[in-house]
């Protein structure tokens, strides 16, 4: 999304190149980005190497993923979790959730993920009346503004212990700007506050740069 330095690049593709192996399935599911409703809004592979050691370092069998897109992310989650785990992740877009659907399939995870297709508060909110199983790691990567609200509804669907990822929090260093009158901006900030308040969150964030240009994420663990 950001503008990418060469040299971040190359650092990327270094260390990609050596530790981060993608099968044909994922490469598949990278390149099919722009057909998707926003292109190249993808991790990178080694952010998604990172989701996937995340799940395994926590033990995570059930994780909720907040915008799904092409499934890139959602493929590396769901082999983090297993054969005998679960993923269930929210896209908006009917497009974008049968593009993922196909994604899935030829990454061989199709029976461990659910697409839900719909606004992710409706999805979120449909899962809390369900009174679903919490999951044990949430990642959150739909619609910037509503990053409180999905917050929120991780709370009510996560258990102690569960850890919280939330994505492209620095957005070119925007974030630590009081006065943004980008919506998505102001979507991180309110977020963040509500973390920090949270006596329950323990949390951290770290700025990254990369083929994805400059931006972050923050790392949340839910104490109680
Ligand atoms: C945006 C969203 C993303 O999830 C991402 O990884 C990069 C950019 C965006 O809304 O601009
Ligand atoms: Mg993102």
């Amino acid at each position: 999304m950001y503008a990418s330095e060469p040299e971040w690049r190359a650092v990327d593709r270094y260390f990609a190149g050596l530790l981060v192996s993608e099968d044909e399935a994922l490469i598949a599911a990278r390149r099919s980005s722009p057909q998707t409703t926003m292109s190249n809004a993808d991790v990178a592979p080694n952010q998604g190497k990172l989701l996937a050691l995340l799940g395994q370092l926590t033990g995570a069998t059930r994780v909720l993923e907040f915008g799904t897109l092409a499934g890139y992310s959602t493929i590396w989650l769901a082999r983090a979790v297993g054969p005998h785990g679960h993923v269930t992740t929210l896209e908006l877009e009917e497009q974008n959730a049968a593009i993922a659907r196909a994604n899935l399939a030829r990454a061989g995870v199709s029976q461990l993920v659910d697409v839900i297709v719909g606004p992710a508060q409706d999805s979120a909110d449909q899962l809390i009346a369900d009174d679903v199983d919490p999951f044990d790691l949430v990642f959150i990567d739909a619609d910037k503004p509503n990053n409180p609200a999905y917050l929120q509804a991780s709370l009510a669907l996560t258990h102690p212990g569960s850890v919280i990822v939330i994505d492209n929090v620095v957005r070119d260093g925007a974030v630590t700007d009081p006065s943004s009158s980008d919506p998505r901006v102001q979507g991180v900030r309110a977020v963040v506050a509500d973390i920090a308040q949270d006596p329950r969150l323990d949390a951290t964030a770290l700025q990254t740069v990369g083929v994805k240009g400059w931006d972050g994420f923050t790392l949340i663990r839910r104490s109680s």
